[in-house]
């Protein structure tokens, strides 16, 4: 429960995430294409996502709770939800390099049940599986996301 804390306290309180938003610049993240293949995304969603995160994108059940290991169980990726709190970039370097090293990398020490898929995925792939589960959110969701993802490339200066 402490880590979860700690996680979303890092995660969600407006002036730490922008700090460390910020030091992500240009790391990892590549840029994303123009235009997105959703049905490839959604093919690989199933293939690799699904598993754990679940076929609707309902996630594991109790995820807010870590099982007996302590880790945390995989979230939804739908709008009951966190992933459309964070901005594309950080999405990406979650997926790509996986939870422990996304943390790792800004500092962070989190024990993540999230695997990093860099060796099995391409990055324009990763974009495609992210495209497809945007495009299940509502507008509001999608429109929030949207936002914060240009405030932060625009910080950053892409
Ligand atoms: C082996 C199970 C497993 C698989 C497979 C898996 N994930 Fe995860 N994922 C998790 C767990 C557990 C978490 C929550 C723990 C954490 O945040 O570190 C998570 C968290 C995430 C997050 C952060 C969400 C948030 O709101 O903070 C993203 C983004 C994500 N996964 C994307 C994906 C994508 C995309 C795929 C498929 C390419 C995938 N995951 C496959 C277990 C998995």
């Amino acid at each position: 429960m402490r880590k979860y804390l700690i996680l979303t306290v890092i995660l969600v309180s407006g002036a730490a995430a922008g700090a460390w938003l910020m030091t992500q610049a240009g790391t990892q993240t590549s840029a994303a294409p123009e235009d997105f293949d959703l049905a490839q995304g959604e093919d690989l969603y199933q293939g690799y996502c699904a598993s754990c995160h679940g076929a609707n994108l309902e996630g594991q059940p109790d995820w807010h709770s870590p099982g007996p290991a302590g880790v945390l169980p995989a979230p939804p990726h739908d709008e009951t939800g966190h992933t459309w709190h964070h901005s594309d970039s950080v999405l990406f370097d979650y997926t790509k390099l996986g939870g422990k090293a996304a943390l790792a990398a800004q500092g962070v020490d989190f024990e993540s049940g999230m695997p990093g898929f860099g060796d099995q995925l391409t990055d324009d792939q990763i974009w495609n599986i992210l495209a497809y589960i945007k495009s299940t959110w509502p507008d509001r969701q999608r429109q929030i996301q949207a936002e914060r993802s240009a405030a932060e490339a625009q910080r950053e200066g892409n």
